[in-house]
C-alpha cells in the first residue's frame, strides 16, 4: 500500500479532493463507495467547491454508501440524511444514481443482497474512498464483526454515541464487506488525527485479522493512504 503523509488535516481533504476529481475528469461515468464521518466533510467541501468553479462533475458518475443505520431516514443521525446535506446535494450526484442501503428494510438480510447486486448490476466499483476508525473498523466492519459480502452487524455503545442525538441501542447497521470494498480497482483512505495512528500502523505492520478490520485490506492493487503526520505518527 502507498502511504502519504502530509502535514495536517486540511492538506489531506485537499489531497483526496484532488484525486477524486482526477479519477472523474478520467472516467465521468466512475461508480464509487462514499464514506461518511467527520473525516470526509471537508473533501466534500472543497469538492462542492469546485463543482461551482465547473471544475468538478459528478453528473454522470454513481455513488454507493459504505453502509447506513438501521433507523428511519428522517432522523438526522443516518447517512442517508448527512449524504443529502455533505455530498449528494452540493456535490450534484443524480437522485437516480445515489444508493445507501434502506436503513428501513423490513428484511435487513434481503436488503443486503439487494446492494450487493446493485453494485454488480452498476458495473462494480471503480474506487472506494474510505475513512478508518480509530479501532481499526472499516466503514461498519467493525473489529469482530467484519464480513466479505454486505452484512448487518450489531453497533457498540461507543459506536452508537459517535451518532450524536442521544441515540440509545440496540442499533443495527448495514455495511459493505471487505470484499465488496476490495473489488474496488482503486481505494482511497484518508485518516486525520492522532487517535487514528494505532490503526494506521497496525494496518501496514500486523498480520491480517478480524480483530482489527483495516488489515484486511493489504494486498489490495491500488490502496493509498493519504494521512496527516498526527494520524502517520505511529509509522
Ligand atoms: P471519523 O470516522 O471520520 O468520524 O473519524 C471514521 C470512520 O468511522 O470510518
Amino acid at each position: 500500500m502507498k502511504i502519504e503523509i502530509l502535514p495536517a488535516a486540511a492538506d489531506v481533504a485537499r489531497r483526496g479532493a484532488a484525486a477524486f476529481e482526477a479519477r472523474v475528469l478520467a472516467h465521468p461515468a466512475l461508480v464509487v463507495a462514499l464514506p461518511t464521518g467527520r473525516t470526509p466533510v471537508d473533501m466534500y467541501r472543497m469538492l462542492a467547491a469546485r463543482k461551482k468553479e465547473g471544475g468538478f462533475d459528478l453528473s454522470r458518475a454513481t455513488a454507493f454508501n459504505l453502509d447506513e443505520v438501521l433507523l428511519p431516514r428522517r432522523m438526522p443521525q443516518t447517512f442517508f440524511q448527512f449524504m443529502t446535506r455533505h455530498a449528494w446535494e452540493p456535490l450534484g450526484i443524480p437522485p437516480d444514481r445515489r444508493f445507501i442501503p434502506d436503513g428501513e428494510a423490513s428484511e435487513p438480510e434481503a436488503e443486503c443482497v439487494r446492494y450487493e447486486d446493485a453494485i454488480v448490476r452498476a458495473g462494480g466499483l471503480d474506487l472506494a474512498i474510505l475513512g478508518i476508525g480509530a479501532d481499526g473498523h472499516i466503514a461498519y466492519n467493525l473489529p469482530g464483526q467484519a464480513g466479505p459480502r454486505t452484512h448487518v452487524v450489531n453497533l457498540d455503545p461507543g459506536t452508537i454515541a459517535t451518532l450524536g442525538g442521544g441515540l440509545e441501542g440496540p442499533l443495527r447497521a448495514i455495511t459493505m464487506g471487505i470484499e465488496t470494498i476490495r473489488s474496488a480497482k482503486s481505494i482511497l483512505l484518508l485518516a486525520t488525527g492522532v487517535s487514528k495512528a494505532e490503526a494506521l500502523r497496525r494496518m501496514r505492520d500486523e498480520p491480517a485479522g478480524e480483530a482489527w478490520p483495516c488489515t484486511l485490506f493489504r494486498g489490495h492493487p491500488d490502496l493509498t493512504v493519504i494521512a496527516d503526520r498526527p494520524a502517520a505518527s505511529q509509522l
